[in-house]
């Protein structure tokens, strides 16, 4: 699907054409050197988003270094309706930070700053476009961690990850930002600066405001500072890799490493043989295992102990083998075979994105429906006639995942394109999530590929009241606009 424009959605003419005053405005703001005008090259890689799927055609891209900065770019575009899309690290999966029309790209890459670190608490405050693994390395220094992670670390901003409630590899262990994040600062379409940068563990006064801006895609504020706890970075870390037959044994050793690995558990990953084998055609990486199994599972456990971590590990897996719920397995030695286990784990996402066509959705639900969410798509593509022949489009559908949070990354990769594709599974998937009344977005967010969806996942009170609050915060409807919230 490549940088495909936007079927359905039409420009709103009330938003201001951008002029020659306008740039100048801008200039006047940020600088000169910290804007991007009517250079296309330039301007593409703003203009794309990470699966190369949407592309927006904005003429202008600011760069401001201070939240003030952001503040008067907000006002001004609130004040000309001007439309604006903020920008992190650009890794977005469902077109987000991506313009439709010819939106003023907000990029915050030039806010990225660690403002303080307190090391009895653990606590940071940072800008926003502070890129993820830089923070985490930063704090790798001191002792300390960041509490999320996932495969799009090296480019995704902090404030991004923000933006979108990402989830991730350890939400598992450390929980969602929801929990983690003590405070924002938060620029709103008027201009006006909410500060709750707070550094406390505790405090019931009032709404917790920052929580609205956790999850709201930069549709109702640009997020332009964060106060975040982080927890002590484990002194043992140890990764083990099992192959299993079934994806009742996946549900059984997951059962068991909560029981058995309980405290030290940090994540628990699946992925079943079809994601291995598009990973397999685009990596030269040496196996893993040297037999193939249906399903597998990664165990990462941390702790401040390493015999002990090294013990529970040990007989938990010996657990696993003789009772027959693994097949193999395999422990990472050191570094290195850490990494190895885990670049096939975070490697799916690039290896699909290889296939001509990829179609990938993000769910959650009990984890018992997984695999079967799996097996009934591909036999509904069998059966509309676009799967399971030699010149079928479509090559493989693919499992892996969260699956200790119920989070399914379900991926359908086509040789080709073949508009039956996308309209056998769409809202077929979506119907058959809000059957098990799971969410048609875990953790991706909304952006504009799942927005008209949205009602599958959301009653209508709800939705009427997501509207009433963007209407209350941005009344000209200047941020992100034809995205988050249906629109049609
Ligand atoms: P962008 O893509 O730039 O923006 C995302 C959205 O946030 C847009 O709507 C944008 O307008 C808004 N936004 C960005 N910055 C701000 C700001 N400062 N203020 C207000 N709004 C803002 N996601 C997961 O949840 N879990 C994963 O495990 C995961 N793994 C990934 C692996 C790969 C290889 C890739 C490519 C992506 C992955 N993602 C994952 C998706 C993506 O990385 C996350 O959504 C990430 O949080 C986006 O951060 P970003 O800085 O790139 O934001
Ligand atoms: C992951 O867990 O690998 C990410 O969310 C990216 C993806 O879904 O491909
Ligand atoms: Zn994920």
């Amino acid at each position: 699907l490549t940088a495909e424009k936007y079927p359905g959605f039409t420009r709103n003419d009330q938003f201001k054409k951008l002029t020659e005053k306008d740039v100048d405005h801008f200039k006047g703001i940020v600088g000169e050197s910290a804007l991007i005008y009517n250079n296309e090259d330039d301007l593409a890689a703003f203009n794309t988003d990470w699966m190369n799927k949407y592309r927006g055609q904005s003429q202008l891209v600011l760069k401001p270094k201070t939240t003030q900065q952001v503040a008067d770019i907000l006002k001004y575009c609130n004040d000309q309706r001007i439309a604006v899309v903020p920008q992190g690290g650009n890794t977005g999966l469902v077109g987000g930070s991506i313009p439709v029309f010819d939106e003023v790209v907000l990029s915050l890459q030039s806010m990225n700053s660690i403002r303080s670190f307190d090391d009895v608490s653990g606590i940071l405050t940072a800008d926003a476009g502070c890129i993820l693994e830089g923070l985490d390395n930063w704090l790798n220094e001191k002792g300390y961690m960041m509490p999320l992670d996932l495969g799009a670390k090296g480019s995704c901003h902090i404030g991004g990850n923000l933006a979108t409630n990402a989830g991730g590899l350890r939400l598992l262990r450390y929980g969602s930002l929801h929990g983690t994040v003590l405070g924002l600062e938060v620029v709103l379409p008027d201009g006006s600066i909410l500060d709750s940068m707070s550094t406390l563990r505790k405090d019931n006064t009032g709404y917790d405001l920052k929580q609205l801006f956790i999850g709201s895609e930069g549709t109702i504020g640009v997020i332009t500072g964060v106060s975040i706890l982080t927890p002590r970075r484990p002194k043992a870390v140890n990764v083990a890799l099992l192959g299993l037959n079934s994806y009742d044994d996946v549900q059984k050793a997951f059962k068991q490493s909560r029981s058995e690995l309980s405290e030290i558990l940090s994540a628990f990953e699946f992925w079943d043989n079809n994601a291995l084998q598009i990973y397999k055609k685009h990596s030269d990486a040496k196996p893993l295992m040297e037999s193939e199994y249906p399903f597998y599972v990664l165990i990462e456990t941390s702790g401040s102990n390493k015999d002990h971590d090294d013990e529970k590990l040990t007989s938990y897996l010996e657990n696993m083998m003789v009772d027959e719920v693994a097949q193999d397995g395999v422990v990472a030695q050191d570094e290195t075979q850490i990494k190895n286990i885990w670049s096939v784990r975070e490697g799916f996402t690039e290896a699909l994105g290889k296939e001509a066509a990829v179609y990938k959705y993000d769910i959650s639900m009990p984890v018992p429906k997984i695999n079967e969410c799996l097996e009934d798509m591909r036999q509904h593509l069998k059966d509309g006639g676009v799967f399971g022949q030699p010149d079928s489009p479509i090559i493989d559908v693919v499992g892996y995942g969260h699956v200790g949070d119920g989070n399914l990354h379900l991926n359908i990769a086509a040789n080709r394109i073949d508009k039956r594709v996308p309209e056998l599974i769409e809202p077929y998937l979506f119907e058959w999530v809000a059957k098990q009344n799971g969410s048609i977005s875990a953790e991706h967010g909304l952006g504009v590929a799942k927005n008209q969806f949205l009602s599958y996942s959301k009653p209508e009170g709800m939705i009427k009241m997501m509207k009433t609050i963007k209407d209350l915060l941005d009344p000209n409807a200047i941020l992100n606009p034809y995205k988050y919230l249906p629109s049609k």
